[in-house]
């Protein structure tokens, strides 16, 4: 696989460590690594800085000068993309929907919210059900208006082109994994916008890993989950070179872990960044990794990963956990 034929910018903090969960696998009796993909750098890390390695270089050929994109109001993925732009010296403008109805003063103005202005960003707020690639569209047009050169990464950084950073960490994974003489049998992500999963499971698929991996979804059903993350992993492999090098049957989400809804706490969040904080010092996030983990603890306990081994890769956000304080109830404690 030609991955090196791609510009490609090199920020993220590379290898993320691939680490035995030890308490947790006593806790859940299972086998339990952890993927740091929170510690890839650039604004507390998260699974973004892999995408926008190959988005930000793109953007870069295209002779832009600022990356426009969309989120919900604590998108992990537009405080990144602000901090790259940062970076780069590029104007950044993140269009942020108003998805979950929090309208908290923490939700609304902390965690990534804070961070995007920053570094710089400049923010434009839009009510539930916006039609947000039009308004990204029309954003594109003021900054030509002005002079500018608009480069848009849609929501999540959920293209082919991103996710080739998801094909890097599936190289990554393989090589560590034959380095510690560890049998991976499955990865566990959680799954939103797609890129992620996509990537990695056309990398793994090309290299012919063995390793599965299960998407826990975070705000859609199964079926319509697993088609796009399909779609998406098809055209990554396309582009590769590798038509046909994915499965359908490759594709796995379980999205019975997403609640009320996108954005919206659960108990098992709640339960599953409690549970990673205080046996294992490690923070992970309320809309993403805790939905994730929270599929993990409960597939463990239903007998799932029974006799397997397990890399839960933790795709960031803790940032988020400051624009969800109202989510935990520490009682007399606090
Ligand atoms: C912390 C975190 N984890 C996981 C995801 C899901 O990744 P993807 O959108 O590539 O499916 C996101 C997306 O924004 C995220 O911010």
């Amino acid at each position: 696989m030609q991955l090196a034929r791609f510009p490609r910018l090199r920020f993220a903090h590379l290898p993320t460590p691939l680490e035995p969960l030890e308490n947790l696998s006593k806790h859940l009796g299972v086998r339990t690594l952890i993927k740091r993909d929170d510690c890839t750098g650039l604004s507390t890390g998260g699974n973004k800085t892999r995408k926008l390695e190959f988005l930000a270089a793109d953007a870069l050929d295209k002779k832009a000068d600022t990356l426009l994109t969309q989120g919900a109001v604590q998108s992990n993925h537009a405080r990144q993309t602000a901090a790259i732009a940062a970076r780069l010296g590029m104007r950044c403008e993140i269009l942020l929907e108003d998805r979950t109805g929090n309208h908290a003063p923490d939700y609304m103005h902390s965690g990534n919210v804070f961070l995007d202005l920053l570094h710089g960003a400049s923010i434009a707020r839009f009510p539930a059900g916006t039609d947000m690639s039009q308004a990204l569209d029309e954003a594109a047009a003021n900054v030509r208006a002005r002079g500018g050169r608009p480069y848009i990464i849609p929501g999540g950084g959920s293209t082919p082109i991103g996710a080739l950073g998801y094909v890097n960490c599936a190289l990554e994974l393989v090589h560590q994994a034959t380095a510690m003489g560890l049998a991976i049998d499955t990865v566990v992500t959680a799954t939103g916008s797609g890129g992620t999963q996509g990537g990695l499971v056309a990398g793994l698929e090309i290299l012919r890993s063995g390793i599965g991996v299960l998407g826990i979804g975070v705000r859609v059903p199964r079926q319509q989950q697993e088609d796009s993350v399909f779609a998406l992993a098809t055209k990554t492999a396309d582009l590769l070179g590798h038509p046909g090098a994915v499965a359908r049957s490759a594709v796995v989400a379980n999205c019975d872990y997403v609640g009320q809804g996108y954005g919206l706490p659960t108990s098992g969040m709640v339960e599953a960044v409690e549970m990673l904080a205080r046996l294992e010092g490690i923070l992970i996030d309320p809309v993403y990794t805790g939905k994730g983990m929270a599929g993990l603890i409960d597939l463990a306990r239903k007998g799932q990963f029974k006799d397997k081994t397990i890399v839960f890769l933790h795709t960031g956000g803790s940032a988020g956990l400051f624009g969800y304080t109202g989510a935990f109830d520490f009682g007399a404690a606090a």
